[in-house]
């Protein structure tokens, strides 16, 4: 995987990097073939002798003398006619053998290197940054990875290996008419010109066609997935019948998009058949011609037309492969925009103090609309970093920022005193534990999904961390403990668990800062209190940002920020805060106020 970053793929070394490992099997496959094509040749060629000089008189050829002193003479075989039907029979065996063997090695190569594909994708899209995959369809990817995939598997194995066969059919029947009658060849090889520049003008002419199947495809795919995963949003909201429609309207687009394509298709298929029986026709007509002049024999005309048979096939399927590598064309330059993507370069861990500085931090997702302006603050180790904002203010960017995960537009963020620019990814999420807003687990245990970042943990680890995150109560009232599936096929788990298994998974990294981006939002208040006094307790010298709509999660801070619109509003300790009688403030008392009724009650 490392020679991609270095240098980009044209289409063929993509190919030829996905050949690796099934080249072998394919050039087995391949002699098959040709084996296969010589033996069907051979057997016209017997037949044609048998006609002109067993059953016929004229004068055996030297070519044929082996053959016939092989079967004890030209008498003996007169009188064992049988003998050369036995050898016609014989070869078709040999013949159906190799074709065997074609099919067998051309599968089973296709099978490997399908594989191949797979896993290099997968794991190159695993280590692209999260900015390519945000600006990317999780749909289209999912589509480039199967369809795409398998048109260029089909190229390779069908289109490929067929164009192959099919060219060493032409040769050799070509070279045989040659030799056996010259003017017929040249009326057979006339018609070869015209097929293949007939289907070079359709290939160019389809290609663009074939690219917005695959288009609608990848938009097909993502109105299918959004509503796969935001199942719940789709039903609470009574939306099925839009998204179905939605779905109808989309799926009718692509149908149509494809039937154009199969009707231009079949108006080439048809055309290109025609021209090819035509050839046959043409061979016919002047073949009977010569032989009743007498300058042709009956033996060569029978394998004239034998071959004129084996031609129209292969000549018919010439146009038809490379009308349909320009589907595979397609696919590959999906799949090398895929490829050529940069990865990002993990590199090696250095280990890193837990103290934070934020020095005039700008950053835009998009240019030129700054979602943070100038954020600056520090963060000495061991302490913790309240940040209050409303929605859409810039907290979860904050975090996303600290773990490196998009370039900074201006300004330097330092962990344990270095620019985080200038060292590996790998450093920098080793030294930050995050904690994210949307909690996912994987359809594992929950064992797993809370071990998953930190393997080689034990099992009292897991447990601890599960203790600390306040959630072991409740997984182990689960009926397998700790072995309980999660998940589509397992327990679904409420949000509030959701988000502490996802905290426990956080803590088992042991790393020297902790993000909490909003992390405690589905809990109870007192639950909230307790994991963090918990966690306080625990995890003294690690730095930690908790981020929060909630006062009370933030307000135990040393430090506090209130967020506005991408840009520090407020800076301070909740004493100083609440003493200015600012933002903060106003938000502390709205927060915390009891309702005037319930206020009423209470003081009678
Ligand atoms: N991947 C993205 N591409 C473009 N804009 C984005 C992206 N992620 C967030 N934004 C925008 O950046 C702004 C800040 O988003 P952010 O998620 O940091 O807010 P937040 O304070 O965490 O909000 P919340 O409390 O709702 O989680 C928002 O206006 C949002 O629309
Ligand atoms: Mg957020």
């Amino acid at each position: 995987m490392k020679k991609q970053n270095a240098s980009r793929f044209t289409k063929a070394g993509m190919l030829a990097y996905f050949l690796k490992g099934s080249l072998g099997l394919f050039a087995v496959s391949i002699l098959c073939n040709l084996f296969m094509t010589l033996l069907l040749v051979l057997i016209p060629q017997l037949i044609g002798f048998t006609v002109d000089s067993v059953i016929g008189s004229e004068e055996v050829s030297s070519a044929y003398e082996v053959f016939v002193s092989l079967f004890g003479g030209l008498e003996h075989l007169k009188e064992n006619i049988w003998l050369i039907a036995l050898t016609v029979v014989a070869l078709s065996l040999v013949t159906a053998l190799f074709r065997y063997g074609n099919n067998f090695f051309t599968l089973h190569a296709n099978q490997i290197m399908l594989k191949r594909m797979r896993d290099t994708l997968f794991s190159h899209l695993q280590r692209l940054p999260l900015s390519w995959h945000h600006a990317h369809n999780t749909g289209d990817i999912i589509q480039r990875c199967t369809s795409d995939v398998d048109a260029i598997s089909n190229f390779v194995s069908g289109q490929l290996v067929t164009l192959l066969r099919i060219v060493i059919m032409i040769v050799l029947s070509l070279t045989l008419m040659f030799l056996t009658d010259v003017r017929l060849a040249l009326i057979a090889a006339a018609f070869l010109p015209a097929v293949v520049l007939y289907s070079a003008v359709f290939f160019a002419k389809l290609l663009p066609e074939y690219q917005k199947c695959d288009e609608e495809e990848g938009v097909l795919s993502t109105i299918a997935q959004e509503n796969f995963t935001g199942v719940r949003v789709v039903r609470a909201f009574g939306r099925e019948k839009e998204e179905r429609d939605k779905f109808e309207a989309q799926n009718t687009h692509y149908t149509g998009q494809w039937v154009r394509v199969m009707r231009q298709s079949a108006l080439f298929w048809t055309t290109s058949d025609f021209l090819t029986a035509l050839q046959l026709l043409f061979i016919l007509i002047f073949g009977t011609i010569f032989c009743v002049e007498g300058s042709l024999s009956a033996g060569d005309l029978i394998i004239f037309i034998s071959y004129s048979t084996l031609l129209v096939g292969p000549m018919g399927m010439l146009g038809r492969v490379i009308s349909n590598m320009s589907r595979a064309g397609i696919a590959i330059g999906r799949i090398s925009e895929i490829m050529n993507a940069k990865e990002e370069v993990y590199g090696e861990r250095e280990p890193l103090r837990g103290d934070i500085v934020f020095d005039h931090v700008t950053f835009c997702y998009e240019e030129g609309k700054p979602v943070l302006s100038d954020v600056s603050f520090t963060v000495k180790e061991g302490t913790t970093l309240g940040i209050l904002g409303g929605t859409g203010s810039g907290k979860s960017t904050i975090a996303y920022l600290l773990d490196g995960l998009y370039p900074l537009t201006s300004g330097t963020i330092r962990i344990g005193g270095r620019d985080i620019s200038s060292l590996s990814p790998a450093t920098v999420r080793s030294a930050v534990g995050f904690v994210l807003q949307e909690g996912f687990l994987f359809s594992r245990t929950v064992g797993e999904n809370i071990s998953i970042a930190s393997p080689a943990a034990g099992e009292g680890e897991m447990k601890r961390a599960a203790a600390l995150a306040c959630v072991d109560e409740h997984i182990e009232a689960f009926p397998e403990g700790y072995k309980t599936e999660v998940g589509e096929r397992g327990v679904t788990l409420s949000g509030g668990q959701k988000q502490r298994v996802s905290i426990a998974r956080t803590l088992m990294r042991k790393t020297p800062i902790l993000v909490f981006d909003d992390s405690l939002s589905a809990v109870d208040s007192e639950t909230d209190a307790k994991i963090r006094s918990r966690l306080g307790k625990d995890l003294t010298g690690v730095t930690k940002l908790i981020i929060s709509h909630r006062v009370t999660t933030v307000m135990g801070a040393e430090q506090l920020i209130v967020l506005e619109e991408g840009r520090i509003a407020e800076q301070g300790t909740h004493e100083e805060l609440m003493q200015r009688g600012g933002i903060y403030r106003t938000i502390y008392e709205m927060q915390t106020a009891l309702p005037e009724d319930l206020k009423e009650e209470l003081h009678g």
